[in-house]
């Protein structure tokens, strides 16, 4: 087996795939600015730190490794930032990510596994949401991600670029093992949330939005396990390893679970009492994204492992009570 370009693997999602690429016998290369990413994250193979801005890096990065595959989920994930600040959003995610592909281009290295998002749908005309359903991102986040997808089709037809291109719903939970886990900031992810409330490092956690039409008025969002993500990465590899055609693939859980049932589930996991907030809606919250995710099942073979949203927090809780970073 060759080495494998994990880029942005020091980050949330990168460094779970990261440690499943060790576990299956693959070595890798982890390329990470670090703005971020934690070193601490990358506890398997090679870190090297560095910008995809920076062509010249790149270019010594794949003149050094003979890499068979590269993963990207270097990218700012932002989404109230994307709209004040467009720019730094496009420059990073849409143009370095051209520069990553000319050097995977001028280096002969040709197969790519992409961390799109279910942002690329925008308002969904229903739940669950299929791959063929138009993709109208609402925010520049979005734009960039479903640039990239367009990006990835041209280059397939023109240089034989082989790619994957796997669209996420709500990443959640942690290595079951408590190795890794979810470390961002400033967090804006929700279970991460509930559990700084739940653990006191909040005063509460604030609840936007209980009047959407949803059984409890909350909104409804698919939390897809991190370690489930991570499987269907490797499947993605293996099935472009084998020649598969270079596709678009929702993750989800198919099995929507609103804001209100994550508060209750933290309160059931953690055995702790804190305050929720109900407050207004917030600008572009849709009621209900949820993924149907039967593509992976039936062309990768993917089976998510920890659908239940009692295990997702529980082994963010299990992380979060001794987190390293
Ligand atoms: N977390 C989610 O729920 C979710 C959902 C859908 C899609 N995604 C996508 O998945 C990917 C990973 O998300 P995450 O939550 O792990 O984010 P993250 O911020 O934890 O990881 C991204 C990593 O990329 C690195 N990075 C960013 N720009 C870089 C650059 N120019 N050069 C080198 N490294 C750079 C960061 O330092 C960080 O370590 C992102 O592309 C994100 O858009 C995430």
């Amino acid at each position: 087996m060759g080495k494998i370009l994990v880029c942005g693997g020091a980050g949330y999602i990168g460094s779970h795939i990261n440690k499943m690429l060790h576990r299956q016998g693959y070595e890798t290369v982890v390329f990470d600015n670090l703005v971020y990413g934690h070193k601490e994250a990358v506890k398997w193979g090679e870190l090297v730190v560095g910008d995809l801005a920076d062509q010249k890096t790149l270019d010594d990065l794949f003149s050094r490794y003979d890499f068979d595959a590269v993963f990207h989920f270097a990218a700012y994930a932002y989404v109230g930032e994307s709209v004040d600040n467009p720019e730094k959003y496009y420059y990073n995610n849409v143009s370095n990510t051209l520069n990553l592909l000319h050097a995977m281009k001028e280096h002969g290295v040709n197969k790519i596994i992409f961390s799109s998002t279910c942002a690329t749908y925008g308002e969904p005309e229903r739940v669950p949401i299929t791959e063929d359903m138009p993709q109208n991102p609402i925010n520049p986040y979005g734009a960039t991600k479903l640039m990239v997808e367009r990006i990835f089709k041209d280059y397939s037809h023109a240089y034989g670029l082989q790619f994957v291109v796997l669209r996420y719903f709500n990443a959640a939970g942690a290595d079951p093992d408590g190795e890794i886990g979810e470390s961002h900031d400033p967090e804006t992810h929700i279970i991460p949330l509930v559990l700084d409330a739940a653990s006191g490092l909040r005063p509460d956690v604030k609840v936007f939005g209980t009047d959407y039409d949803t059984p409890d008025g909350s909104c409804v969002r698919d939390y897809i396990h991190v370690t489930d993500l991570a499987s269907a990465h490797l499947l993605a590899l293996t099935y472009l390893e084998n020649g598969g055609r270079s596709d678009f693939f929702n993750l989800g859980n198919e099995k929507g679970t609103s804001v209100l049932e994550v508060v209750e589930s933290v309160r059931r996991v953690t055995g702790r009492e804190f305050h929720a907030v109900l407050t207004d809606r917030r600008p572009g919250d849709p009621a209900k994204l949820v993924g149907a995710s039967s593509k992976a099942k039936e062309v990768l073979g993917w089976k998510p492992a920890f659908e239940d949203i009692d295990t997702i927090v529980s082994h963010a809780w299990k992380w979060h009570e001794k987190k390293e970073y």
